[in-house]
């Protein structure tokens, strides 16, 4: 595929005429705003989610949709198009090995710290629609039921605030609840409830506070996290910006703090001041 300026892509309906100017616009505009890049070869990706939108809003072309999302009053719009570029496939207790980590490692000095009043903090970075957080609440209920009366909360934030409306409204098909364990459902699911859909129960509920926040911009955050998740966000970054990332990390976790990253990510421990401990686990090192 050539990629010259002003020339027209060779889309799959060709529904809306579509650019390299405008698909490189867009791009730009994507990883100045979200980190992620859209390469050459996501075209016609770009092209489907986005043709979605330009029939929502009644546009012709792209070109009205640059102009849009260029324009002042294209705030919404960007907004709109950030979520249609973000990939939000999540599940409940995705890459277990994980939750045993919790089980094993993590949590057993967390909770005695917090039996003995001191302060807990877990932060799912990228959580989508929350079964990631709410994964994290289960297991630590399942070994510490009293935990709502106690200090321990875990922050769950996303650029999408589709996705924190979800997260926050808690309901799930039985399809979706079909991934947590059995052992779980007890304690992580509302009872007596009938229907296609499933709903977490209040005591998973009130551990978790979910929040909007884009991880390019400011974080509002005081104090440091015992545990952080960032798992297959940062994948769609570049190295640059995933760098920054674990720099950042790094400064809001305590020594021994852990950072748990997807499947296909990685932290170059020769630049960060992290140890790789188990699969995608990283302890923070002293310095
Ligand atoms: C593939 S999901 C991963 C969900 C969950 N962590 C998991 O592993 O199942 C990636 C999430 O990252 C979010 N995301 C992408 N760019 C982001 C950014 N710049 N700031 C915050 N969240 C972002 C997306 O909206 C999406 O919900």
């Amino acid at each position: 595929m050539t990629s010259g300026s002003n020339e027209r892509i060779p889309v799959p309906d060709g529904e809306f005429a579509f650019t390299w100017n405008e698909f490189r616009e867009i791009a730009a505009l994507v990883h100045g705003e979200a980190g992620i890049v859209l390469s050459e070869a996501k075209v016609n990706l770009v092209y489907s989610r986005l043709a979605k939108r330009l029939r929502a809003i009644g546009l012709r072309s792209f070109r009205d949709y640059c102009e849009l999302i260029r324009s002042k009053g294209g705030t919404d719009e960007r907004q709109a198009l950030i979520a249609a570029m973000t990939t939000n496939v999540t599940r409940f207790f995705r890459e277990p090995h994980h939750f045993d980590y919790l089980r094993k490692v993590a949590f057993p000095p967390l909770i005695s710290e917090a039996r003995r009043g001191g302060r807990v903090r877990i932060w799912s970075a990228g959580c989508s629609s929350g079964e990631e957080p709410y994964s994290i609440a289960l297991t630590l209920l399942a070994m510490m039921p009293d935990a709502l009366s106690h200090d321990i909360l875990i922050l769950a934030t996303d650029i999408d605030p589709e996705m924190i409306a979800r997260g926050r409204a808690a309901t799930y098909s039985r399809s979706q609840a079909d991934c947590i364990p059995e052992e779980f459902r007890a304690i992580g699911l509302e009872r007596g409830r009938s229907g296609p859909e499933c709903r977490t129960s209040e005591c998973a509920r009130s551990l978790i506070r979910f929040n909007e926040l884009n991880l390019l911009g400011s974080w509002p955050m005081r104090g440091k996290f015992d545990i952080i998740f960032c798992r297959n966000v940062v994948i769609y970054f570049d190295e640059q910006t995933q760098d920054e990332i674990w720099r950042r990390f790094a400064d809001l976790l305590p020594q021994d703090g852990h950072l748990l990253i997807g499947h296909s990510e990685r932290i170059m421990t020769d630049r960060h001041p992290f140890e790789l401990v188990a699969q995608t686990a990283y302890r923070k090192r002293g310095s």
